[in-house]
Formats: C-alpha cells, sequence, structure tokens
C-alpha cells in the first residue's frame, strides 16, 4: 500500500506543497540567525555605550556620592559594583573570545580616554550568580547552544568591563546581552499557512488544466473502443499535450485504416476465391468416380460457404462506414419475426430505452448469428434485452445440450466446432461466433457466452454487451 495520492493532481499538489514548505522552513531558520546576530550587533553597541557613559559620570562623582548614583543605576541586565582592584572572572567559551577585544576597543571610543578597559564574555550558568561568574550548571545541549548561537539562549551570558577610574578605583560592570525573543517562532505558523493556502490555490488551478487535458485524453482512448469512427480530438491544452493529442488522433486514423485495409483484403481474397471454386466444381463434376466426386463437392461447398460468409461479414461492415441511431428493439423484433416466418419458435422480451447508435446491417448480423445457432443447437430462442445508462445487453438463450465450459472461449476461433456439431453435420463452417463476436467488439462491445444454470434446465446463455458509455465496463 502506497500513501502517495493516486492521481496526477494529488502527488503535483503534494510534491508543490513539500517544497514549499521546505522552502519556508529553510529561509525562516537562514533570517532567524541572520537577524538574531544582527540584534546582538546592535545590542552590543548600545551597551558599549551605556558601559562608557556610567563610567565617566562615576568618574566625575566624589566616594561619597557614587554609591547613590550606582544605586539609581543598577538593575536586572546591568548593574555596577567598585573595586579597588581587578575582579577575577570564570573564563567563558573561547568562541566567545573574538567578540571581547573589539567590544574593548568600542568602550574605549566612547569613553574618550585611556583607562585602563578590559572585556570579558562569561557564562551565568542556568541560575545567574553574580559573584559566581565560573559556575556553569548549564545542559549539553544548551552548552552546544550557547557556542555556537549564542543570541538563542536569553540570560545566559554576561558582558564583565572593568574599567579604571582616574582616582584608581576599578568600576566593575556587568551587563546581560540581550536576546533574540524566540517568540518570533510563533508567528511562523499562521504565515506558513497562509502561503500554503495561496500556493496550493494557484497550483490547483494551473495542475487542473493540465490534468483536464490528460482526462479528456483518456476518455478519447476509451472512446475509441466504443467508437473507432468517431471525430478527432480536439487540439487544445499545453504545447505537450497538444502534442500527445495530435500523435493519438495520428495513430487512431492509422489504426483504422490498418482495420480497413486489413477486412478489404480478405474481402478481395474471399471474393476472388469464388472464381476458382466455381472452376473446380465444374471440373469435379467430370470425375467419373461417384464417391470420390462427392467428397469433391462437399469439400468445395465447404469451401464456397466458407468465403460466402466472410465476404458477407466484411459487406456487412464495409458498406455502411457511418454509424447511425439505430431502433434496435425494431431490428430484433423483424429478425423474430423472419425466423418465426420459417417456422422456428423465437420469443422477444424487453425493449431498449432509447436508439443506438450502431452499423445496422453489422449489427443484424451479429443477432442472426446468435439467433441461428440457437436454433441449430437447440429447438427454441429466447431473446431478452436490457438496457441501462452503462450498457445495452441482448441476450439469446437456448433448450440446447450448451458448451462444455473449457470451450466456451474456444467456441469463438474462426473455424471452430465442437466435436458432436461435426458429427450432426449441420453444415456450420465454424465462423458464425467470431464474426458475431468482431462486431460486437467494433462496436466497443462483446459477446460472452455461459451455460444456463442447471436449476433452469440445459441451454446455452449468449449475451452481447453494447456499451452506452465510454467507460470500459465490457472488456
Ligand atoms: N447455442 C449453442 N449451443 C451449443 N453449441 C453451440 C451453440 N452455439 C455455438 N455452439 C458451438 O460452437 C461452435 C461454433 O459456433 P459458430 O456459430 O461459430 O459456428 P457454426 O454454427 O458451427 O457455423 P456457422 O459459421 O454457420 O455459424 C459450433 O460449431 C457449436 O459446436
Ligand atoms: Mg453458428
Amino acid at each position: 500500500m502506497t500513501l502517495l495520492p493516486r492521481s496526477l493532481f494529488g502527488r503535483t499538489l503534494l510534491v508543490l506543497a513539500a517544497g514549499l514548505l521546505l522552502t519556508e522552513v529553510a529561509t525562516q531558520a537562514v533570517n532567524f540567525f541572520d537577524r538574531g546576530s544582527g540584534v546582538y550587533r546592535l545590542a552590543a553597541q548600545q551597551t558599549a555605550l551605556r558601559i562608557a557613559q556610567a563610567a565617566r559620570i562615576l568618574n566625575r562623582l566624589s566616594a561619597e556620592q557614587r554609591p547613590q548614583v550606582i544605586e539609581e543605576m543598577n538593575g536586572p541586565t546591568f548593574s555596577v559594583v567598585l573595586s579597588s582592584g581587578p575582579v577575577h572572572v570564570g573564563k567563558g567559551f573561547v568562541e566567545h573570545d573574538r567578540y571581547e577585544r573589539p567590544l574593548a576597543e568600542l568602550i574605549k571610543l566612547y569613553l574618550r580616554s585611556e583607562w585602563s578597559t578590559s572585556v570579558q564574555i562569561t557564562s551565568l550558568g542556568r541560575e545567574s550568580r553574580p559573584g559566581n561568574y565560573e559556575a556553569i550548571d548549564s545542559s549539553p545541549l544548551e552548552q552546544w547552544i550557547a557556542r555556537h548561537f549564542y543570541f538563542i539562549l536569553p540570560g545566559t551570558y554576561s558582558i564583565v568591563s572593568q574599567i579604571g577610574l582616574e582616582d584608581g578605583t576599578m568600576a566593575v560592570f556587568y551587563a546581560r546581552i540581550p536576546q533574540e525573543p524566540l517568540s518570533r517562532l510563533e508567528s511562523l505558523l499562521p504565515r506558513l499557512l497562509l502561503a500554503l493556502a495561496i500556493f496550493m490555490l494557484i497550483g490547483a488551478v494551473a495542475v487542473r488544466a493540465i490534468t483536464r487535458s490528460l482526462e479528456r485524453l483518456a476518455r478519447a482512448a476509451d472512446q475509441v473502443a466504443v467508437d473507432p469512427e468517431g471525430s478527432p480530438l480536439p487540439e487544445h491544452g499545453p504545447s505537450e499535450v497538444r502534442s500527445v493529442i495530435n500523435a493519438f488522433n495520428r495513430m487512431r486514423l492509422d489504426l483504422r485504416s490498418y482495420v480497413l485495409e486489413r477486412a478489404r483484403m480478405l474481402g478481395a481474397i474471399s471474393h476472388d476465391l469464388q472464381t476458382p471454386i466455381t472452376r473446380l466444381r465444374l471440373r469435379a463434376e467430370m470425375i467419373q468416380d461417384a464417391h470420390v466426386r462427392a467428397k469433391f463437392l462437399r469439400d468445395l461447398d465447404e469451401m464456397e460457404a466458407m468465403t460466402g460468409s466472410t465476404l458477407e461479414f466484411f459487406k456487412s461492415l464495409g458498406n455502411d462506414t457511418q454509424r447511425r441511431p439505430l431502433d434496435v428493439g425494431a431490428l430484433v423484433g423483424s429478425l423474430c419475426e423472419d425466423w418465426s416466418e420459417t417456422g422456428r419458435e423465437v420469443i422477444l422480451q424487453g425493449v431498449p430505452r432509447s436508439p443506438y447508435n450502431s452499423h445496422p446491417r453489422a449489427l443484424r448480423r451479429c443477432l442472426d448469428n446468435l439467433v441461428e445457432n440457437a436454433l441449430r443447437y437447440g429447438n427454441r430462442a429466447q431473446i431478452g434485452i436490457e438496457d441501462d445508462d452503462a450498457s445495452l445487453r441482448i441476450s439469446v438463450r437456448d433448450d440446447g445440450p450448451g458448451i462444455p465450459e473449457q470451450e466456451l472461449e474456444r467456441v469463438f476461433e474462426p473455424f471452430f466446432r465442437l466435436e458432436e456439431s461435426r458429427n450432426r453435420d449441420s453444415g456450420g463452417t465454424g465462423l458464425g461466433l467470431s464474426i458475431a463476436r468482431n462486431i460486437a467488439r467494433w462496436h466497443g462491445g462483446d459477446i460472452h457466452l455461459r451455460n444456463a444454470p442447471q436449476s433452469e434446465g440445459r441451454g446455452l446463455i449468449a449475451q452481447l454487451v453494447l456499451p452506452r458509455s465510454a467507460a470500459r465496463a465490457v472488456r
């Protein structure tokens, strides 16, 4: 079982959606890191400026005034401590070392003086513990993220900057690096859904147009089976589809002319064979030995019957190349009448709902062959007509011996006859069923044979199925 949609439409949309989703996620990731580092750079500049300004203010104040001002300055992300000498700060990640020097340079630039300035970026650990900057109690994953994407984890780092003021006091600043808030991810989903919806809508319209052309083509291919003489398919759609339709139309014409050509050739052979057969018959009459002569004439009769049937079959197809709406009920009715007039028992039940597009002579011949078989191998024929949207079905049932199950298909082969019928010398050539099936298939239909169920007595049921729609239910 596959989870892929079955239709081209579904599959194309799926590929489009997957492509869009991947692109969107990748773009968001790039954006996120890019913007994150941008925010970090800006924030670092702001922090440097703030540290420099605070140092300059503290430098101007007397030792007594400083604590009060420091109290005002201190906050959750920024604090100052005064000390008599440098404070020991734990080493942070080496990845951060390259940021320390430029930051110190920047602070110096804002200080506009040559006071000793050092900067260290250090980890605070999961719990920020001022005064204990050596502690790193974050998880390995947090540490990994912290090393490479320092701006993602909020409140994990502190910039510790130590500036020596003019009176020898060391001002130690602890400033948190502001982080890019992760909450931006929350807006990702609605935006993604919106993009997906727009994309799917446009994609669906475009893909639909293509698959519609293909569907038309598939329908036309079905239609060829039902009506080989139908009009060619109009060439619409994108160039690729147009060229497929064009090739298809050409193939259909080739196929048709091939079938007609073959039919004409067989017809011509059968026709031309009649003259030598007649000549042979004349010569056979001269054979002295009555026994041999009779055998000769019987073989010639058989040959004549074969060429005659073949010829008639092709005539029935060749003469009306165009189909026309036919009242099949009336056709079957007149067929029954003709057989009844010869004293045979033929019963008709049911009527078709509407005329059927067909070759009248061919269809008559097809049904006549079935009725002829029923009357030849049984005593009476019972014809039933059923009609619905899918197909028109005409069944011919007899009360004869039926056909052994394993031979039900073989009897359609040309010149194939069952042993008993040969012995009965019933005079058939074994072409009737193959001609009938040929005609049925020429109409896109078929003939099915089955033996009547035991409970209903013996007999054979031959059913002619003619499709009403292009659906391929008949093959
Ligand atoms: N209704 C039937 N009941 C029993 N056997 C049948 C029936 N219809 C056909 N068959 C068998 O199938 C064989 C082939 O039938 P088909 O109609 O093709 O040839 P045919 O009847 O022998 O000759 P013809 O060419 O004159 O029709 C027959 O010879 C017969 O053995
Ligand atoms: Mg027959």
